[in-house]
């Protein structure tokens, strides 16, 4: 197995590197800085297609920025490769250039590779379902380089909350005078220090509380999460996957 990593200098794209070496799969990093990394080089991002159809990875593995993944889902189309992509805060329009990327290859896509994440979407989904009428806040905490906010995985959290309960709209922070309104949402976001990620989803009513609460303690949970899914999806034919099929394999 080898798989080409761009944003090789990024937080998770070292993470991606370090696990790949311990479960023996072969990388080819690649960046945008095209420098010597720790050791080994890496292949320039402005010359990927051409590397991709060079080199002939299993798949790409991308934790990048929205625009570049979009790029790279390009290259990936152009050379035949699979791509997994764990980039957040993608726009409509960017999806759909990733959808149209998928009429050529393989593209699994997650705002969040760690399995406890994918249990606690199921459990927030019977939460919202079985305790109607009571009301849901939201609380993510994440380290202080991350750009999008919400996380790209409280906004599938959100979306599940919303597909299952009766919710009115989402409310994000607080000031002054706003009180509750039935049926919202809170969203509340933090960002501080090397915070990995912490999800929760608090329901209250009835004279009682319940939280559901995941913390990732390292990117290496995202990263192992993500070689799974390019196991899985190398050899696959072109289409539109998701980490949930990974896990059901
Ligand atoms: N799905 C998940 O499970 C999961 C988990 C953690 C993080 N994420 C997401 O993964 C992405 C990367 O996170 P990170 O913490 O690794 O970020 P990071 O440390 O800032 O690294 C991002 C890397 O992407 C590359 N890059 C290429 N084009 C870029 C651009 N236009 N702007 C910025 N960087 C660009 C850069 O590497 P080069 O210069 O080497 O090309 C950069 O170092 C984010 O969207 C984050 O939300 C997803």
């Amino acid at each position: 197995m080898r798989v080409a990593v761009t944003g090789a200098t990024g937080r998770m794209g070292q993470a991606v590197i370090g696990a790949a070496r311990e479960r023996g799969t072969e990388t080819l990093p690649v960046s945008r800085a095209s420098e010597r990394i720790e050791g080994f080089d890496a292949s320039p991002a402005s010359n990927l297609a051409a590397v991709l159809t060079s080199e002939s990875p299993d798949a790409l593995v991308d934790f990048t920025a929205p625009g570049a993944s979009v790029e790279y889902a390009a290259a990936c189309a152009e050379a035949g490769v699979p791509l997994v992509t764990g980039t957040t805060g993608f726009s409509e329009e960017q999806v759909e250039a990733l959808r149209r990327a998928s009429d050529e290859v393989p593209v699994l896509y997650a705002p969040n590779f760690s399995r406890g994440v994918s249990v606690l979407d199921s459990l927030v989904r019977e939460a919202a379902e079985s305790l109607p009428g009571y009301d849901i806040e939201l609380t993510e905490t994440h380290h202080n380089g991350k750009r999008d906010a919400p996380s790209g995985t409280a906004e599938r959290l959100l979306e599940t909350v919303e597909e299952a309960g009766e919710t009115t709209g989402r409310t994000h922070g607080r000031e002054g005078i706003q009180p509750r309104e039935d049926g919202e949402i809170g969203v509340h976001v933090r960002r501080a220090g090397d915070v990995r990620g912490e999800h929760e989803l608090l329901f209250a009513g009835n004279d009682e509380v319940l939280t559901l609460t995941h913390r990732a303690e390292s990117r290496g949970v995202f990263a192992a999460g993500a070689l799974d899914a390019a196991e899985w999806v190398a050899g696959r034919d072109a289409g539109w996957y998701d980490f949930g099929e990974v896990l059901a394999a």
